[in-house]
C-alpha cells in the first residue's frame, strides 16, 4: 500500500518527517506492508502534513496529521481509505480548494515523488522536450509566442519575444538564467515548483536552450532555500544520467548543461541585472539598461533571464501546443497564474487559476477569510513594492491590464492593520535593500522613514504629508530600477485609501 507524506519545506516545518516515521513504526508493529512515498506538497498548507493513501478508487487524504494521530488513523482504516476519522478528507481530488483550480504548471505537485524520473515521465514529463527536439529553434520560439506566455516575475514581458531577441543575437555563447531568487512577501510558488517538481524546471530551461541556441544554464537560487538546492542538484544528476541534460540530449547531438548557483540574501539580486552581476561573482549592483540582458547579459553574452514560473510553464506549452495554453486566461493575459495566499488567511496555499478571477473569490472562497476571523481590510498583491488594495478593488478580474503586477503573493490583512506602519515598512525595506546606485532610492528611502515618523507623531502633518507625496513622486520618476521606482506604490496607496491611519499617533515607538 502506497502512503504519501510530503517532503517539501512547508510540510517538513509542520512535522512531516515525524509523521512519516510514526507511520512506518506503527505499520510495522501491525505487520502492515506500506510503502511510504515522500511526495511534494499539494499546496494546501493549512492541511499539512497531508497524508494520502492510494486506494483502488484513487487517493484519499488525511490532514493535518500529527504523529500522535497516527495510531487512531490506522485504527479507523486509513490504509483502506477509510473516512471514519475526523481528519479524513475523502478523495484528494475532490477537496474543493483543489478541485476548483486549473493546474497546468502545478499539475504534478503532490502527485509524484519529485525525484522519480519514471513518475515524471508517466505524467507527461519530457513530452515537451521531445517535441522541442523535433522542432527548429524558430519553431520552438513561435510555439511560445503562440501561447501568449508573459513573464511571471511581475513585469509580464512576452516570453516568446524575449527568446526571439536572444535567438536573433549573433554570439558564440548564450545563456539561460533562471531567476529563482524568490524574495517577495507571501511568495512560495517558485519554491514549490522546484521542491515538488524539479524536472519541470530542468525541462523548461533545456527547451529554452534549444530555442535560442544556449548550451549553458544557471539557476540563481536564494540561499534561504537549502532543500530546493538539494533537490535540484539531485534532479540535475538524474536528468544527466538519462540523457535529458549534457552534451548529447536524447541522442540529438545538441547540448545543454545546467548548474545551481546560490545567492547571498540580497533582495535586489532578484532584479535581473544585479542578479547577473552576482552570478559573475560581483556585488549585486543594478546595471543600466540598455543593453538588455537579451543582447548583453551574463559575461556580456546574449542571455535569457526568466523567472521560475515562466520557464516552468514551457514544458506544457511544447507538449500540448501554444494554443492549448492560450485557451486559458483573458484578453492579453493568457494561461494560468500561480496565486499564493498568505498573511492573515485561514486557508493559505497555492491557487493556480486562469487569469480573470477576482481577489474576493480568492480571499473568501479559497482563503476562507482571515485566520483571526476579523474583517478583511487590505490586501497587497505582488510583493513589498506593490500597492495595498482596499475592498473597492477586490471585484476586478485579475489580469495584467488591471493590476500592474500580479502573480506573486496575495498578503491579507484584517481590520487591526495600521496602514501608516505598513507604509513606513515599505520605506524601511527599501532603505535596507537598496543597492545604493542612485540617490532617490538610497537617500529617499531613509528620508521617507523619517517623514512618516514625523507624520505619525503629528508634527506639521499637512506639510509633511505634502513632502511625502513629493518624495514618492521623485522616487518613482528618478530611480533606476523597480526597487526605488515601486517602493512608493504601497506608500501612495496607503495614503490614498487608508488616510485615516496617518491621522492618529503611532501604535509603537521607533
Ligand atoms: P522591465 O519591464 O524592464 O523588463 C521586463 C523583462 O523584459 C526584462 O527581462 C527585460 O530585460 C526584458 N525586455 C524588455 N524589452 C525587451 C526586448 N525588446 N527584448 C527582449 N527582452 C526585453 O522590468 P524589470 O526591471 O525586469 O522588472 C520590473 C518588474 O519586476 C516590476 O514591474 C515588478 O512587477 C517586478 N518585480 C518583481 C519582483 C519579484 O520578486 N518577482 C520584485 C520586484 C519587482
Ligand atoms: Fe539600486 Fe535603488 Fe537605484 Fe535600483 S533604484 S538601482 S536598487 S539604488
Amino acid at each position: 500500500i502506497r502512503v504519501f507524506v510530503p517532503r517539501d519545506t512547508t510540510a517538513l516545518s509542520l512535522g512531516a518527517d515525524a509523521v512519516a516515521k510514526r507511520l512506518a513504526r506503527e505499520a510495522a508493529a501491525r505487520h502492515e506492508g506500506i510503502d511510504i512515498v515522500r511526495n511534494g506538497s499539494r499546496g494546501l498548507f493549512w492541511l499539512e502534513p497531508l497524508v494520502e493513501v492510494e486506494t483502488p478508487k484513487g487517493r484519499v487524504a488525511y490532514g493535518p496529521v500529527t504523529p500522535s494521530d497516527v495510531p487512531a488513523l490506522l485504527d479507523s482504516g486509513l490504509l483502506e481509505g477509510g473516512v471514519g476519522h475526523p481528519l479524513a478528507l475523502g478523495p484528494v481530488d475532490e477537496i474543493d480548494y483543489l478541485a476548483r483550480q486549473q493546474r497546468l504548471t502545478f499539475a504534478r505537485i503532490g502527485v509524484t515523488d519529485p525525484l522519480s524520473l519514471d513518475e515524471y515521465r508517466a505524467h507527461r514529463g519530457f513530452a515537451g522536450l521531445e517535441a522541442a527536439l523535433a522542432l527548429s529553434p524558430q519553431a520552438i520560439v513561435d510555439e511560445v509566442k503562440a501561447s501568449g506566455l508573459r513573464g511571471r516575475g511581475g513585469a509580464a514581458f512576452p516570453t516568446g519575444i524575449k527568446w526571439q531577441t536572444v535567438l536573433n543575437a549573433q554570439a558564440d555563447r548564450k545563456y539561460i538564467v533562471c531567476n529563482a531568487d524568490e524574495g517577495d512577501s507571501g511568495t512560495f510558488a517558485d519554491r514549490l515548483a522546484m521542491e515538488c517538481d524539479p524536472f519541470m524546471l530542468i525541462e523548461g530551461m533545456t527547451i529554452a536552450g534549444l530555442a535560442v541556441g544556449a548550451t549553458q544554464g544557471y539557476i540563481y537560487l536564494r540561499s534561504e532555500y537549502p532543500l530546493a538546492k538539494e533537490i535540484l542538484d539531485e534532479a540535475i544528476l538524474r536528468a544527466e544520467a538519462e540523457g535529458y541534460l549534457g552534451d548529447d540530449i536524447r541522442d540529438s547531438g545538441r547540448a545543454f548543461h545546467l548548474e545551481v548557483r546560490l545567492g547571498a540574501g540580497a533582495y535586489i539580486c532578484g532584479e535581473e541585472t544585479s542578479l547577473l552581476e552576482s552570478l559573475e561573482g560581483k556585488r549585486g549592483l543594478v546595471r543600466f539598461k540598455p543593453p538588455l540582458p537579451a543582447i548583453e547579459g551574463l559575461f556580456g553574452q546574449p542571455t535569457v533571464v526568466n523567472n521560475v514560473l515562466s520557464l516552468a510553464a514551457v514544458p506544457f506549452i511544447l507538449a500540448e501546443g501554444g494554443q492549448a495554453y492560450a485557451q486559458y486566461g483573458m484578453g492579453r493575459s493568457k494561461g494560468t497564474l500561480a496565486l499564493q495566499l498568505a498573511g492573515n488567511v485561514k486557508r493559505g496555499g497555492l491557487v493556480e487559476l486562469a487569469f480573470g478571477t477576482t481577489l474576493r473569490t480568492l480571499m473568501e472562497e479559497f482563503g476562507g477569510g482571515t485566520l483571526s476571523g476579523r474583517p478583511l481590510r487590505a490586501v497587497q498583491v505582488g510583493g513589498p513594492l506593490c500597492a495595498y488594495l482596499p475592498e473597492s478593488q477586490w471585484d476586478m478580474p485579475l489580469d495584467y491590464e488591471t493590476f500592474a503586477s500580479v502573480g506573486a503573493g496575495v498578503v491579507m490583512f484584517d481590520d487591526r492593520v495600521d496602514m501608516a506602519e505598513q507604509a513606513r515598512f515599505s520605506m524601511e525595506f527599501c532603505k535596507a535593500e537598496s543597492c545604493g546606485k542612485c540617490t532617490p532610492c538610497r537617500i529617499g528611502s531613509t528620508r521617507g522613514v523619517e517623514v512618516i515618523d514625523r507624520i505619525r507623531k503629528g508634527e506639521n502633518r499637512v506639510a509633511n504629508l505634502a513632502l511625502l507625496a513629493d518624495l514618492c513622486e521623485t522616487m518613482v520618476d528618478g530611480s533606476l530600477c523597480a526597487m526605488g521606482g515601486m517602493t512608493p506604490f504601497p506608500v501612495q496607496s496607503a495614503l490614498r485609501h487608508f488616510s485615516e491611519d496617518f491621522q492618529r499617533p503611532a501604535s509603537g515607538e521607533h
